[in-house]
């Protein structure tokens, strides 16, 4: 592993040494990182991501460097109006410093352009399309409540998205099935269906796509939700919350999978939009220990990526094709 822009880099046995590397490390203690630099490059808030990752780098050993999002990134406008420089030359500048960079966008081709110019590890903090760390997270949790073995039905209620994307990646290609619910008009697309679809007969699940949120939860060991309307789409925010209404996960559709069902949800929640108090505060939800373990993956995957230990664990994938021209 060099660098971690998707769940769909890794194979199943990387993912599951990665979690058992993290989990090792948080017991351990063990100071792997001493001396590394990681540069964090937020272009939307975080709480999570940022601070949970920060404080497993500091107890690694490392240091997490905060750059400010305007100092690489455009976010879409002219350089050099509201960027001082290129990304090309940002990045070549922040690769004489760090040993990597955590970076969240709002493109996922920005996170491409980083991988291609710097000459450090790049390690996606969550774009529009994946977000990696969040599904390795989630597979821990989901692993700590249910064992390693047991094949598992996940149901993912609300949105087609970025959490959404990365949990079905990593939950089909262990092999559990996947059922999704939520509103055509803001469904997958037929290729992201025809690839869930294919991952599920890889590795032995099952992969259903569903309008009726009780078909979706219906014999679900796991409900998952997320928001429905992500960062850089409040312009959405009416339609979306028309359309989704249905597919709020309150007591009434919870109880319509297993009795014994555990809640995820990758948090921020909006109690009382897409998840209702009584199930958020249920004893089956397992949002705080998500939330816990995503301190305890970031161990794990920087550890892989720069500790001359632990490195040799993990060869190199192949990188993801580049989905436009990247000019500097
Ligand atoms: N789940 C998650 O990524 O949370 P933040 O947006 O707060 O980082
Ligand atoms: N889908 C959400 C996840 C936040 C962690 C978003 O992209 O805003």
């Amino acid at each position: 592993m060099n660098h971690l822009l998707t769940i769909g880099e890794l194979e199943p046995a990387q993912i599951q040494q990665l979690l058992d590397l993290s989990e090792e490390l948080e017991a351990t203690g063990e100071q792997v990182l001493h001396g590394k630099n990681i540069g964090f490059v937020f272009e939307k808030p975080s709480l999570r991501t940022k601070i949970g990752t920060e404080v497993a780098i500091n107890q690694l050993g490392g240091n997490a460097v905060q750059i400010e999002a305007d100092l690489l990134l455009a976010n879409g406008k002219a350089v050099p109006f509201t960027c001082r420089e290129s990304l090309f030359d940002a990045m070549m500048n922040v690769s004489q410093w760090c040993d990597a960079i955590f970076a969240r966008v709002y493109s996922h081709t920005t996170l491409e352009k980083m991988m291609k110019y710097g000459t450090i590890p790049v390690v996606n903090a969550l774009c529009n399309l994946h977000h990696p760390m969040q599904a390795l997270a989630d597979l821990l949790t989901i692993q700590q409540n249910f064992g390693k073995e047991k094949k598992l039905n996940i149901a993912f209620v609300g949105d087609a998205n970025n959490v959404a994307f990365s949990l079905f990646e990593i939950a089909l290609q262990m092999g559990h099935s996947v059922s999704f619910g939520g509103p055509q008009q803001y469904s997958w697309d037929e290729e992201k269906l025809n690839y869930f679809s294919l991952l599920s007969v890889q590795f032995g699940g099952s992969f259903n796509s569903t309008t009726d949120p009780a078909e979706a939860v219906y014999n679900a060991d796991i409900v998952y939700t997320d928001t429905f309307v992500s960062m850089g789409e409040e312009h959405l925010f009416d339609d979306k919350i028309r359309h989704f209404q249905p597919y709020q996960v309150n007591e009434k559709l919870f109880s319509a999978a297993k009795a014994d069902a555990g809640f995820m949800h990758c948090l921020p929640a909006h109690r009382g939009i897409e998840v209702t108090d009584e199930v958020m505060d249920h004893p089956n939800s397992w949002v705080y220990q998500q939330a816990k373990n995503r301190k305890i993956v970031s161990k794990g995957v920087f550890a892989a990526l720069l500790s001359d230990e632990y490195k040799p664990l993990f060869k190199p994938v192949a990188q993801p094709e580049l989905t436009e021209s990247l000019s500097k």
